[in-house]
């Protein structure tokens, strides 16, 4: 993209933001905004005259197909997917199986679409309904997993983390609570294999398209006919949180 075409795509996201916020009144969940604002004064007051309150789609972000299938949330609502494609490409040159690339595929899409906080939790229970119990664990483990070495498959604690949190930092208690649960679980080695593949460092030379992983999301994540957030499973509710995340009610 030139620098034109992106002013003026900058130029037209800041209009359709300033028409929505005329049109609508468009108020943030505390989530969002706790800790730069403090969740007990309550969200901002705005002036509602004239305005109703947004229930459905926010006519600032790009529209989701009715029946979203999950690539389509990688393409209309999650950030910059590279960490998650180089891994996968990763965990397919290791020869990992498919499950274990299409974990590798989703595992932080907590970090990059909804939730950072206990991100594998997250992801986890986003895709719960749709994948091989084996994918959500190594999805829902690989986060605490990846505090703790495992010397048989050269898993070392990861350098960025001593940048990131301090060499004196110590994982809480629940997490290393939940590091011992996992390591005596049938699938340990699935959710190891994860963070063996969790690129540390992107390669910014590396360009992995996400169409190249297409038939796997075919094969394992089963796709509802009714499209994600519109069925009846126990996530539905988080995927139209993602669609639709500045609804009022
Ligand atoms: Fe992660
Ligand atoms: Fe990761």
């Amino acid at each position: 993209m030139n620098d034109l075409t992106m002013l003026a795509k900058a130029e037209a996201a800041d209009h359709a933001a300033s028409a929505a916020m005329d049109k609508w009144v468009i108020v943030k969940s505390a989530i969002y905004t706790s800790g730069e604002r403090d969740p007990r004064e309550g969200h901002e007051r705005q002036e509602a005259r004239g305005r109703l309150h947004l229930m459905g789609h926010d006519p600032r972000l790009s529209k989701m197909p009715e029946r979203p299938t999950v690539l389509d949330f990688f393409k209309h609502r999650f950030g910059p997917a590279t960490h998650l494609l180089q891994s996968a490409r990763l965990a397919q040159k290791n020869g990992a199986s498919e499950k274990i690339v299409l974990a590798c595929l989703l595992h932080d899409i907590g970090n990059i679409g909804f939730i950072r906080a206990d991100h594998g939790y997250w992801a986890a229970q986003l895709v719960e309904p749709y994948v091989d119990e084996e994918v959500a664990f190594a999805i829902r483990y690989h986060q605490v997993l990846r505090f703790y070495p495992d010397e048989s498959v050269g898993y070392t604690y990861p350098e960025s983390y001593i940048r990131l949190f301090g060499a004196d930092f110590k994982p809480e208690p629940y997490v290393e609570r939940e590091y011992r649960y996992a390591l005596k679980h049938k699938y340990y080695m699935s959710a190891r294999l994860l963070t063996v593949n969790d690129l540390y460092a992107f390669d910014p030379a590396l360009n992995v398209e996400l169409e190249e992983f297409t038939d796997i999301v075919g094969r394992h994540f089963r796709q509802p006919k009714e499209g994600l957030g519109f069925d009846q499973s126990p996530s539905a509710h988080m995927w139209r949180t993602i669609n639709w995340p500045t609804r009022y009610l």
